[in-house]
């Protein structure tokens, strides 16, 4: 697998023909992730079964990102926007990211997030929009 790490910085990336891969129970407890996730989170897939999806959380990103993501996909069962994650070694990497609910048969209902390269646009759009919003929090 391509990941690399950037050399003047802890961003990480990997390639766009890859997708990181997640489903959470409906409380955001993961309960699958693929090799991309744990490799580009630099957690063991063992580390990652169980917790809840903020254990790649990155302080930069702002509250309203996730309760947006949350409502969505409570609502209309999408979510779509840029993320920046968190690495258990504390580097990062950004995200173009589509969440989306699963109702099974059963009824019980999980959430699936689709992870691509995020543009360069997409990011440079990011960095003083979630800083102002995170600059505006209590
Ligand atoms: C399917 C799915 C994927 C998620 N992916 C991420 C993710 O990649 N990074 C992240 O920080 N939060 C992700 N979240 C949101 C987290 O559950 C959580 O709301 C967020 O990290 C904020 O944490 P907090 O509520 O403890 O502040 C995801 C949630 C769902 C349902």
């Amino acid at each position: 697998m391509s990941v690399t790490k950037s050399e003047s910085s802890d961003e990480w990336f990997f390639s766009s023909d890859q997708y990181i891969l997640s489903e959470t129970d409906d409380k955001g407890l993961i309960v699958y992730a693929n090799d991309l996730f744990c490799e580009m989170a630099a957690y063991k897939i063992e580390e990652l079964i169980g917790q809840p999806h903020n254990i790649v959380r990155h302080p930069d990103m702002p509250r309203i990102a996730f309760k947006s993501l949350w409502d969505d996909i409570k609502s209309k069962g999408f979510w779509t926007g840029i993320v920046k994650n968190l690495r258990k070694d504390g580097g990062y990497y950004w995200v173009h990211a589509t969440a989306l609910r699963k109702i099974h048969n059963d009824g019980q209902v999980t959430y699936l997030s689709v992870r691509r390269v995020p543009s360069k646009r997409e990011i440079e759009t990011c960095i003083p929009l979630y800083a102002e919003l995170k600059s505006s929090e209590q």
